[in-house]
């Protein structure tokens, strides 16, 4: 691709999806690529973690990642909808996924190792106990501080998560998070235990993963099955006014998980009884207002991901949209085709993803509410009436595609309209 290119240097903040895939994508336009990372070493933190047919397609470009992600993700079908009480309402099956390509679902940290060493061997540089410490721009560089380092770059795309601290410079304050009212039992877990329990036993089997969604009043337990019978994470998300706390490894316990279904089915408590409490964390969900804009005053620092948008789990699009942002951010500066385009490139990527990710995030609100919020003699009656949305213009939907079909028009629309701002009001 453009040789004018070439030496366009990106400095890319973290090295989560989002910015892994920015790295990855930049790369293959023969970008200078250096990842910061704060942590020492690759990490391994998290349980399961959903990639929809959307970034699913992102995966599938890269040689050789859908064959290392195909062992260790699920591949369930379909989910079965149950009440609380246990009673069947309905299976959704995944075929219109099927149709507009494909899902991988797993653990994070597994399918994470995948792809950052499809990034290692694609030539990207990934500094490791690199904590960015300061940002800074001017008309035409922009850079971080690092280990009391100036690193300087012609772009920085920071991808430092839902505690970003680039958030700060592209806003000009400090914004603090919310409760969403909400918090979330996780685990991950052999299935060793399960299989000492009759009640249990069967969730073990070797022939097929299983998926399922007990579903009761303000509180919704999802639990999934992988690796030939050998895996199991459940999610529990139940309501929690208690502090905001953005941590993932805040540990969980078992008899409190249980108490918050407390007059739910005996299944659901012997799950939670197998699990390891030392793999069971408590992570409760915050979220935040969109932000006004996602990119720096100079226009040369772009946040990419959950720093620019994190996403409530139930929308199960917060990984996908955060490798949306990387290959669109790639695309973007590899038509602005300059280092001195790099400011235009940034304004296109914000206006092509902003009303995109805005409309994405409401469905965490909208997804959650018609669970949690359902009037149980009715979803008795109409059972069907809890599966979830399955949108096409979520998953049917290919970024890097749309980056290349509406850059130009959208480059020309703003330099027909430079105070253009996005709308942070759905
Ligand atoms: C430890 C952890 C566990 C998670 N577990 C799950 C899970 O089980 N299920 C799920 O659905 N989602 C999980 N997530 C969230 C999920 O990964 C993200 O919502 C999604 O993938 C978007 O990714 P991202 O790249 O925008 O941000 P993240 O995945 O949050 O990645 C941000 C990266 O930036 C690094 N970073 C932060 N600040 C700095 C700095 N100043 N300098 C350098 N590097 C920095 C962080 O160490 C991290 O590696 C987890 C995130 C983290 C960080
Ligand atoms: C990337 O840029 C840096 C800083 O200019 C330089 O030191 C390094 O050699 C470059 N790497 C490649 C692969 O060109
Ligand atoms: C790095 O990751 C490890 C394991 O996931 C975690 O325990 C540790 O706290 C992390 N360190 C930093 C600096 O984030």
């Amino acid at each position: 691709m453009g040789s004018h290119n070439e030496s366009l240097r990106v400095l890319i903040v973290g090295a989560g999806f989002g910015g892994l895939t920015a790295a990855i994508e930049c790369r293959k336009r023969n970008f200078n690529v250096t990842v910061f990372e704060s942590n020492a070493s690759r990490r391994q933190l998290g349980d399961i973690i959903s990639f929809g047919s959307n970034s699913g397609r992102i995966f599938r470009t890269w040689p050789g990642v859908e064959d290392k992600l195909d062992p260790i993700c699920h591949h369930g079908d379909g989910i079965d909808f149950r009440t609380y009480d246990d009673e069947f309402l309905c299976r959704q099956m995944w075929d219109k996924d099927a149709i507009w390509g494909k899902r991988f679902g797993g653990h994070r940290g597994e399918i994470h190792e995948v792809v950052w060493n499809h990034a290692i061997e694609q030539g990207v540089e990934i500094k490791l106990a690199s904590k960015v410490e300061e940002y800074f721009e001017t008309e035409s560089e922009a850079g971080v501080v690092v280990n009391g380092e100036r690193v300087i770059g012609d772009v920085v795309l920071a991808g430092d998560g839902v505690r970003s601290l680039a958030r700060t410079i592209v806003l000009g304050f400090e914004d603090k998070p919310k409760s969403s009212g909400y918090a979330v039992y996780r685990s991950w877990m052999p299935t060793e235990d399960l299989k000492k329990d009759p009640l249990t036993a069967w969730l073990a089997d070797p022939t097929k993963d299983l998926h399922f969604g007990w579903l009761g009043p303000d509180v919704h337990f999802l639990v999934a099955t992988l690796q030939k019978g050998k895996a199991l994470s459940w999610v529990l998300t139940h309501k929690d006014d208690a502090d905001v706390e953005e941590s993932w490894s805040a540990p969980g316990y078992v008899e409190e998980a249980v108490k918050a279904i407390a007059n739910w089915a005996p299944i659901c408590h012997a799950i939670i009884r197998a699990t390891p409490e030392d793999r069971l964390v408590d992570w409760k969900l915050v979220f935040r207002d969109p932000l006004p804009t996602w990119i720096s005053p100079k226009r040369r620092i772009a946040l990419i991901g959950d720093a620019a948008h994190p996403f409530l789990p139930t929308s199960i699009q917060g990984a996908s949209q955060s490798m949306e942002d990387g290959v669109t951010a790639a695309v973007c500066l590899e038509l602005a085709g300059s280092k001195a385009n790099v400011p235009e490139a940034l304004r296109v990527f914000e206006k092509i993803r902003y009303s995109r990710v805005l409309a994405a995030q409401q469905t965490g609100v909208t997804n959650r509410d018609a669970w949690h919020k359902a009037d149980f003699d009715y979803v008795r009656k109409n059972p069907e009436s809890v599966k979830l949305p399955q949108q096409e213009w979520v998953f049917n939907f290919d970024a890097r595609q749309h980056a290349y079909d509406v850059y130009e028009q959208t480059s020309e629309e703003l330099k027909k309209d430079p105070d253009w701002k996005p709308n942070p009001i759905l």
